[in-house]
């Protein structure tokens, strides 16, 4: 299994988010996390198209595109007009799961979804052939800088179960509190993309924390 690093610029300097996303790359980031929020889906306002579309000017780094928005099925599309690589989409939201899926699809981009800490495992299930990537949230949407809730390990197991179960060789994602105190127990559940914000730029030494947190996924398997 490979283990891949997906920092959450959600915790970078904004004023800087180009210097950021390179710095972060450099430092051996598998991919870049964009959180984008819409104030109605999740109680915050982040960043949104022209900022996705900025930065795929200047970076070729594998955009990982989180949406905490009502709306997916009408934005996905816009998202992944604006360079998104990955878009993965709350089960929770408005939008019908199936429709939203194939819009993505249709792009030609990978498609995730995701699921809030009271939604359970069950919920991604219908559609796991069709998926890249299960996005496991270890705290509410929202916000960075959260506590963990290791209490969302066993439905990460469960996911990776059915999808060994299929035959499926899924991304696992988890986000939310994952730092090197935390990521060990996520994956040995069986998660092998870590979202990190705080714990990465929060740290003066990115190539250091990425390789840390990397070490700390390896030692728990
Ligand atoms: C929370 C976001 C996360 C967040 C993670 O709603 O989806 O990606 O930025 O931040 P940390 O790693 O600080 O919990
Ligand atoms: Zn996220």
């Amino acid at each position: 299994m490979t283990y891949q690093i997906s920092p959450s610029i959600l915790s970078c300097d904004f004023a800087n988010l180009e210097k950021e996303v390179r710095a972060m790359q450099q430092a051996g980031a598998d991919m870049i996390h964009v959180d984008v929020m819409d104030g109605h889906f999740v109680p915050n306002i982040s960043i949104g198209l022209p900022v996705v579309a900025s930065l795929r000017k200047k970076t070729d780094a594998f955009l990982d595109v989180h949406l905490m928005i009502s709306d997916p099925l009408t934005y996905a599309p816009q998202f992944a007009d604006s360079g998104a690589d990955m878009i993965v989409f709350h089960v929770e939201s408005d939008s019908d799961v199936q429709a939203t899926i194939q819009s993505i699809k249709a792009k030609g981009k990978k498609v995730g979804i995701s699921l809030k800490p009271k939604t359970p495992a069950e919920a991604a299930f219908p559609y796991l052939t069709q998926l890249d990537m299960v996005l496991v949230m270890t705290v509410e949407p929202g916000f960075g800088g959260q506590k963990f809730m290791a209490d969302m390990c066993p439905k990460v197991a469960a996911i990776r179960k059915e999808c060994d179960r299929l035959g499926l060789a899924m991304d696992i994602e988890v986000d939310g509190g994952i730092s090197n105190d935390t990521i060990g127990q996520v994956c040995a559940a069986g998660a092998n993309v870590f979202v990190a914000g705080s714990a990465l730029f929060g740290k003066p030494d990115y190539a250091e924390a990425v390789k840390s947190l990397r070490a700390h996924a390896q030692a728990a398997v």
